[in-house]
């Protein structure tokens, strides 16, 4: 009695990964793809775009943190570049809320270490979001008052704060 379900619902599985095979390999697929791709998101701007401009302020932080990092290594830290590199972590992610919409996940089909998960568990990668933004500011305060032992504890906070998003929310990471 139970087989016989069991066994159409396997042959109606393996007929759905066929045309689900055929569908991916084929032109008309990547088409459909593109056509995604190059749909507006809730943030007015494409799957690529939106990709390209996390990406390029995400890559001006990990400088800034670069810049930050070696500084604090010196017994007398470049304390203008300290200060304008802390500056910049705050005003390159002031639209981070905007960066993730759906629909520039993996899925788009644009190039991304972004992973599924964030729309998963929205909430979580939101309130690690928060985090984030408290403690860059927080580092940009030290900073402006060229207090190095508050940079420097500043500056481990934040970085615990890239790192509990990334762990959960970026691929290679
Ligand atoms: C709330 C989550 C989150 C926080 C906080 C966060 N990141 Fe990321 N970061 C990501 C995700 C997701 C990606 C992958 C983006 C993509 O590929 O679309 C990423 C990518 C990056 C990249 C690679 C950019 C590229 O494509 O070249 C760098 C560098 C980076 N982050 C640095 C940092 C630093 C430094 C901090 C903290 C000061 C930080 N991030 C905080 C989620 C976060």
């Amino acid at each position: 009695m139970t087989i016989r379900p069991t066994s159409f619902a396997l042959a109606a599985f393996a007929g759905f990964a066929l045309l689900a095979a055929c569908g991916s390999g084929d032109a008309p697929a990547a088409s459909v793809d593109a056509e995604t791709a190059a749909l507006p998101l809730s943030n007015g701007m494409t799957a690529a775009e939106t990709i390209d401009a996390r990406q390029t302020h995400l890559k001006a932080v990990g400088k800034a943190f670069k810049t930050i990092s070696d500084g604090l290594k010196e017994s007398e830290p470049d304390m203008a570049a300290l200060q304008a590199a802390a500056a910049s972590v705050p005003a390159e992610t002031a639209t981070m809320a905007d960066w993730f919409p759906d629909g520039s996940g993996p899925a788009s089909g644009v190039k991304t270490d972004a992973l599924p998960v964030i729309w998963e568990a929205r909430a979580d990668f939101d309130s690690k979001m928060a985090d984030f933004t408290a403690a860059a500011a927080t580092l940009d305060t030290a900073a402006q008052a060229g207090d190095i032992p508050a940079i420097t504890e500043a500056f481990k906070a934040t970085g615990a704060t890239c790192k509990a998003c990334h762990q959960t929310y970026r691929a290679d990471d």
